[in-house]
Formats: C-alpha cells, sequence, structure tokens
C-alpha cells in the first residue's frame, strides 16, 4: 500500500493551535481521567497497528460505522489487551514482509483470549504465521482492484461475507501472501493472483483477508466490517455524537468539579472546540484567553470574540497585545527568531491573565488544551488503557513560571480531526471555524518575508483575504461535484486509498522585493503577492495544486485591483519536497 499518507508533523497538527505546556501533576491527573472516563465507553475496538497510516484508517472506518476504537501498538502483551479488554481486535496491514528479519510480530497468546480478530493484509499474514500457517511470495505483486470470488462452500457460508456477491472486487495491494492456513481455518475466498485472499476458522471467530476492506477502493469493504462488527461481535453501533458530548461533557464537570480553568483560545479548530465543550460543561467556571497578537487573518479576531461572547456563555479575554507584539518583532527577519518571539510573548500575554483571574480569591486550576488523538498517536505513546503510566501527551514543553501551575484537561485526546470538527459542528460552532484549514501559531509573521510592519500586514490580510473566498468556493464547487461531504475527494489514482480536501492549505505571501508595473498610464513599484495553494493530506509531503487557469486568473486580477501596494501575483509551483509549504 501507498506510504503516501503517513502520519503528519508535529507543526501540521499544532498548526492551528497555541504552544501547549505540560507539568508533571498535570500529566498525573490526566492520566487518572483518562483510567476513569475510558470506562464510559463500554465497547470498543482494538486495532493492531502494523504500521504507520494503516491503523489509523480502521481505527476512522470503525468509529465511522458508530463503534469506539483505539489504535494499539503491535508489541502490546496478551496480559495488556486483556486488560484493555476490547471487544473485538483488527490486524492492519503494513509495510513489512512477515519474513524480514526486523518484520513485527503479535504476541501469540492474544488469538487465545476468546476475543473475536480481523486481519487485513499483513495482519492475515501475521495470523497465518503465528498460528502454524505460512506465507509465500506470490509469482506476481498484485496491486489495486482485483476480482474476489468467494469459494462455494467455505466462502457462501462465511459470516463474514453474508449479504456480499459471490464476485466482488476488492483492492489490494501486496507482495507476500498466505500459502498455507493454520490448522482449523478454511479459504473462504481468492484471487488469480491470490489463492487465500481470505481465511477463517468461524468457531474461533478468527477472520483475515488479504485484501484492504477499509478502503473505499473495496466496494463492499463497509459490509465486511459492518459484519464483523455487528453479526460475528455482536456489538451496538452507539458510538453516536450525542453519546459522545454527553460522556465528553461528564468527564469534564467530573475531573473540574467547581474549579475554575483557563483556555487559551487562538480561533483554530482544536482549541475552539474544547472552549465550546468546556461551554456546555461547566459555563463560567471557563475564561478563554484569546491573545491578539495582530497576526491572524482578516476577520478572525472579530469573528472570535462574537462567537465565544454571544454564542457560547463563557468568560472571554480579549488581550488586545498587537502594539507589544509589533514593537517585539520590529526590527526581527529571522524567522526562527519570529516564532521564538511570539511564542514565547503568547505565554507572558497568558500568564499575566492567569494571575489577574486569580486576584479575587478564586485561583485557576486547570488548564484546557485542544491535543487530538494523532498528536498522542504520533508521539509513539502506547494507548493500552492499562498501562495508563505510559501514555504522555504530545507537548512542546514550555515551562511554567515559577509558582505557577495548572493541572490539564485534554477533552479532545481520543478523537481525531474530523470528529473534532463534528464534535464543534454539533456544538455550534459555524462553518468557518469548524472547517478552518491550518494555520500557523507565529501566524502572517511568517508570510511576510523580512521585517513585519503595520502596512505590510494590513497588505498581506486583504490579499490573503482574496485568496481565501476564490478557493473556499473553488473547494465548495468541488465537494458538491464529487458528492462528498466536508469538502473530501477522494483520489482514485492507483497510489492509494488516501481521502484529502482538493486544496488543502491555501494563502497568500508578502516577499521582501517590489518590482515595476503599469496601471492606467502610471509606472507603478509595488509588491509581488505569492499564492501558494497545496495539495496534502498531512503536510508532510505536498503537491501545488493545479488550479484551472480561470481561478487563478480570477485571484490575480482581483487582488492586483482591491489592494493597494500590490501590482504583481505569481504561483508557487513547487511540491514538498523540496520546498516547504510555508515561505519561512
Ligand atoms: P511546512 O512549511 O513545514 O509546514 O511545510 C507544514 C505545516 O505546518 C504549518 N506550520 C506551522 N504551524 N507553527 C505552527 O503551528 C509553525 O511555526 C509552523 N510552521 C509551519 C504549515 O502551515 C503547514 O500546515
Amino acid at each position: 500500500m501507498s506510504e503516501s499518507t503517513q502520519l503528519s508533523k508535529e507543526a501540521a497538527t499544532t498548526a492551528d493551535k497555541q504552544p501547549t505546556c505540560e507539568s508533571s501533576s498535570a500529566t498525573h491527573k490526566n492520566e487518572e481521567r483518562k483510567a476513569a472516563d475510558k470506562k464510559t465507553v463500554e465497547q470498543k475496538v482494538a486495532v493492531v497497528d502494523f504500521g504507520a497510516q494503516y491503523g489509523q484508517l480502521i481505527a476512522r472506518r470503525v468509529r465511522d460505522l458508530n463503534v469506539y476504537s483505539e489504535i494499539v501498538p503491535c508489541d502490546i502483551t496478551a496480559d495488556e489487551m486483556q486488560e484493555l479488554s476490547p471487544s473485538a481486535i483488527i490486524l492492519s496491514g503494513g509495510p513489512a514482509s512477515v519474513y524480514a528479519d526486523d518484520a513485527p510480530t503479535l504476541d501469540p497468546a492474544i488469538f487465545e483470549l476468546g476475543i473475536p480478530v480481523l486481519g487485513f493484509c499483513y495482519g492475515q499474514q501475521i495470523m497465518a504465521v503465528t498460528l502454524g500457517g505460512s506465507v509465500g511470495h506470490t509469482e506476481k505483486g498484485e496491486y489495486g482492484p482485483a476480482p474476489l470470488t468467494l469459494s462455494e462452500e467455505a466462502g457462501a457460508s462465511s459470516p463474514l461475507f453474508a449479504h456480499t456477491p459471490a464476485q466482488q472486487t476488492v483492492w489490494m495491494s501486496h507482495r507476500d501472501a498466505v500459502s498455507e492456513v493454520p490448522d482449523g481455518f478454511v479459504v473462504t475466498a481468492s484471487t488469480d493472483v491470490c489463492p487465500v485472499a481470505a481465511m477463517e476458522c468461524a468457531s474461533k471467530k478468527l477472520f483475515a483477508t488479504q485484501f484492504h476492506p477499509e478502503v473505499r477502493h473495496t466496494p463492499h469493504g463497509n459490509e465486511l466490517l459492518k459484519n464483523f462488527l455487528f453479526e460475528i461481535c455482536e456489538l451496538e453501533p452507539t458510538w453516536t455524537m450525542d453519546g459522545i458530548i454527553e460522556d465528553a461533557v461528564a468527564a469534564i464537570r467530573e475531573q473540574v468539579g467547581d474549579a475554575r480553568v483557563i483556555l487559551g483560545l487562538s480561533g483554530g479548530v482544536d482549541s475552539s472546540v474544547v472552549a465550546a465543550l468546556c461551554a456546555r460543561a461547566i459555563g463560567k467556571q471557563l475564561t478563554c484567553v484569546f491573545v491578539n497578537h495582530g497576526l491572524l487573518r482578516k476577520g478572525e479576531p472579530e469573528e472570535v470574540e462574537a462567537v465565544f461572547t454571544q454564542q457560547f456563555d463563557v468568560d472571554f479575554v480579549h488581550v488586545h497585545a498587537e502594539d507589544r507584539y509589533a514593537a517585539l518583532l520590529a526590527d526581527v527577519t529571522d524567522p526562527e527568531q519570529k516564532r521564538a518571539i511570539i511564542g514565547s510573548q503568547f505565554w507572558k500575554e497568558f500568564f499575566a491573565v492567569a494571575e489577574e483571574l486569580a486576584e479575587d480569591g478564586r485561583p485557576v486550576k486547570y488548564l484546557a488544551q485542544g491535543t487530538i488523538y494523532p498528536d498522542i498517536i504520533e508521539s509513539g505513546a502506547r494507548k493500552t488503557g492499562g498501562k495508563a503510566s505510559t501514555i504522555k501527551s504530545h507537548h512542546n514543553l514550555i515551562p511554567f513560571p515559577d509558582g505557577v501551575s495548572f493541572d490539564l484537561i485534554e477533552p479532545l485526546d481520543h478523537f481525531f480531526k474530523d470528529e473534532v470538527r463534528a464534535l464543534g459542528s454539533a456544538l455550534g460552532l459555524p462553518d468557518y471555524i469548524v472547517n478552518r484549514q491550518p494555520f500557523p501559531g507565529p501566524g502572517l509573521a511568517i508570510r511576510i518575508i523580512g521585517t513585519v510592519t503595520r502596512d505590510k500586514l494590513e497588505i498581506l490580510k486583504n490579499a490573503d483575504a482574496i485568496v481565501r473566498e476564490e478557493l473556499d468556493a473553488y473547494n465548495a464547487e468541488i465537494a458538491a461535484q464529487s458528492g462528498v461531504s466536508n469538502g473530501e475527494v477522494v483520489r482514485t489514482c492507483a497510489g492509494g486509498p488516501e481521502i484529502e480536501r482538493s486544496v488543502w492549505q491555501y494563502f497568500a505571501v508578502l516577499p521582501d522585493i517590489k518590482s515595476v508595473g503599469v496601471m492606467g498610464d502610471e509606472r507603478t513599484y509595488g509588491y509581488p503577492i505569492i499564492l501558494r495553494a497545496v495539495e496534502s493530506s498531512d503536510a508532510m509531503t505536498a503537491d501545488w495544486a493545479k488550479l484551472p487557469y480561470e481561478v487563478l486568473a480570477r485571484i490575480s486580477g482581483r487582488i492586483v485591483a482591491e489592494v493597494p501596494g500590490v501590482n504583481r501575483i505569481a504561483y508557487d509551483i513547487t511540491s514538498k519536497p523540496p520546498a516547504t509549504i510555508e515561505w519561512e
């Protein structure tokens, strides 16, 4: 399977957040809470991850079917699995060959726990070799769609393939395949290339497929997953948005009691959803601190203030720090220095508010943060329920000032980004917040090359607003045409099953040069604007968006006509690598 949907890097997942922080007591409390609130999820599926993105996609598919799922690492022991106590186990695919020296293995005792297991691709091979079967090379590999035939008896009566046709298309991506099934197993399906395309030992509730039911290119894949979850494992689809919100609200109330909570609200998706959730749970016990550094996009500070003062009943503090940031950044040209200044000033502003709040005798006990599930997975943390002590959130470690300490609450730490967005919508956050594209913490300061001045900021904000307006509309059009919700488009190329927005991130950059132009009868000497628009699914790699000429022409025409000081537009046609998405 394609490696193109790798896990996102830190910057991508933190892109719409303020810096985060951690204290040891915070970690401890957080672990206690996790252990407590896990109990509220009665049925869960453990997805054993044999390689990077594979587990994530499966976990998301299971959750889409309203069953809670968690990703666990493949070195999980049978004891740990038992402690986690899942109702079902799914073994993911993976890039390795089972016979490679460093190939991941699975504790054989996991198959003895009496928990139903379903393996995909590498997961089937691992099941086979662990239980006494064997795996070999197929004559030729099999990549992409393949015609699958259910075996006459075993396939036709297989509970996994119930309600699916005897001939169906599946998505294959392998060279190795099971050559001999373990004792007690039967072959339930095959393709021309792969004699064991699926196998099972129904009496022990062990099932496996060489193909990938989790990708959308396997048309009956969802049916197979449903058969496994609801018929074979007899689970109920009870993990619904209403239930999720109810559980999250109850968990926050239980943890926080009547204490006071502070939150650094950036206006990005994650911190906004945490704010909305906490608002529902604890109302005015929450103070949202919005540090306005003057480097947000046009209209954003007003939008954030309007939402959190008019729509939600929380205390909202708007810190107007624009002048202080402008002074600190006045002569700074080095991008890393800009980042450092902006990050450390955020904490100064934030702690000043926290200290002020404490003056009324009700000190702030908790800091709420928008850590999300991929942050936890990417930090390499183990999430095996019983091993709470090994759970560690993904943080930029920023030390608290002397005498300051908070406990953390991270109510989004078991949600994927899509789920965070869905939560936000269900809590009533407007679309423009919920569907916001990634935006770097240092804001427009790293999209103005060289020194940041008020004039340049004004130009960039206006140009960027046009870029967003045009490309938001373009994305909406693509989404309407493809019929896929949330602006997601399924890629149909043979590269893999990734899903992404048509244009993933788009913005304007203001370089530190001027060029000659002519407007009317006059010679101009103005700034160029660089348009950056990329397709990506994770920000690790990106390709420049192949935008239609008419869209490019409209953006160019509008910016030079509507933004004084700009006389030229250039389009950045570089992928990442070798370039990065941002210019600084
Ligand atoms: P690059 O430029 O490294 O960006 O290809 C990858 C993703 O990360 C975002 N980005 C940042 N996010 N602080 C952030 O919170 C930063 O300093 C930062 N720099 C880049 C960028 O917008 C893209 O989504």
